[in-house]
């Protein structure tokens, strides 16, 4: 086993991320997977809030992977790779697909959202990751703006966090464990083999990109084609794909 999970759950807390963050401070091996029924501070991607009423999976996974910081992105792929794995298994027929950098989305809609946070350690290697993923079980946050759906709305004979969060662990292994042994390639390939294509518009904080997406560079930035037919790179931003 690559993951020597140790579940840690909890009825209630502010944010299963800040809870693995400062048990990797304390020292927390590898494996450490803190799991809440509720959290009255759930943090999204870029400072905002993640709703996390009863119901849905709130878990944050600890990983040591003692590889450069650079690499510590890879991880976000793996993740999203694994929850859709799992949700297919819950949703065998439906059109399960991701968003740059790390949203699965079922028919076009959000169902599942991941934050990964990381620490420098003196040189240019990570100390921990803390991979955070919230799946709408039971219930969706209501977002004209940002189409969202949850397991029930979609059908699943299958709800319950815990069981959902047991299909994960099982894909997370699977998935970290390939990515140890042959790198980001076959990451990457199955990755844009699930990735939601089309016309996108890319805001960053001081400007926005309009094209079309185009790849994922081995770093995983997004390669989006602009109208002239330049690519462009990019870190981060807020995507959105115009229908
Ligand atoms: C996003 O799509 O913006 C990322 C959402 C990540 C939410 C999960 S829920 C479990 C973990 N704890 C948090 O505070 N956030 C992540």
């Amino acid at each position: 086993m690559i993951l020597n999970v140790n579940l840690r759950k909890s009825l209630l807390t502010a944010s299963t991320n800040d809870d693995a963050k400062q048990a990797a401070l304390e020292g927390a091996a590898e494996g450490l997977v803190i799991q809440a029924e509720r959290q009255i501070n759930g943090k999204g991607r870029q400072g905002r809030e993640w709703n996390s009423p009863v119901g849905n999976l709130y878990c944050s996974i600890l990983l040591r992977p003692n590889c450069e910081a650079i690499q510590a992105g890879h991880y976000s792929f793996i993740a999203a790779l694994a929850v859709r794995a799992a949700l297919t298994e819950l949703l065998p027929q439906a059109n399960i697909q991701l968003k740059w950098p790390n949203d699965v989305l079922v028919h076009g809609k959000k169902i599942s959202g991941i934050l990964l946070e990381s620490a420098p350690m003196h040189d240019t290697k990570i100390d921990w990751l803390v991979i955070g993923i919230g799946v709408n079980c039971r219930t969706h946050p209501d977002n004209p703006a940002y189409p969202t759906s949850s397991l029930k709305a979609e059908g699943a004979a299958m709800i319950a966090a815990d069981q959902v969060l047991t299909l994960l662990l099982a894909q997370l292994e699977s998935w970290i464990s390939s990515y140890r042994q042959h790198g980001f390639g076959p990451i990457r390939t199955a990755w844009l083999t699930y990735a939601r294509r089309g016309a996108i518009t890319a805001r960053l904080p001081d400007r926005t990109y309009e094209g079309e997406f185009c790849d994922l560079d081995p770093f995983g930035r997004l390669i989006i084609r602009l109208a002239d037919g330049t690519e462009q790179a990019i870190a981060a931003a807020d995507v959105f794909f115009s229908v």
